[in-house]
């Protein structure tokens, strides 16, 4: 299973998934540098990721917390907290813009 990620040069990344993790976890496990300080506390707001309009809907509906840190941060309509989103088997496919602030790994 894989989650689609396009960072901030447009490039698309496809990344192995492992369902029960956050999004936010598998972003950093493949050595992108997403911030998420409070580690997925929905405290602090910088795992903030734009969700591919195909597949907002598909998402579930944000919490009152996560809400709160998305008005907090200025986040844009189409932006959810990574950490706040759980790899399922029907996320297969996921697609995401990642921040400008986030650098994808160098290649190897
Ligand atoms: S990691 Fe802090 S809000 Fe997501």
């Amino acid at each position: 299973m894989k989650i689609i990620v396009a960072d901030s040069g447009g490039v698309e990344h496809a990344l192995d998934a492992v369902e029960g993790w956050r999004v936010m976890e598998i972003i950093r496990a493949h050595g992108f540098g997403l911030e998420a300080e409070c580690g997925g506390s929905c405290v602090c707001g910088t795992c903030q990721v734009h969700v591919d309009p195909a597949w907002a809907a598909r998402l579930h509906e944000p919490r009152e917390d996560e809400l709160e840190r998305l008005d907090e941060n200025f986040a844009e309509p189409d932006e959810r907290l990574s950490c706040q989103l759980i790899f399922t088997e029907e996320l297969d496919g996921l697609r995401l813009v990642l921040p400008e602030n986030v650098k994808a790994p160098e290649p190897a």
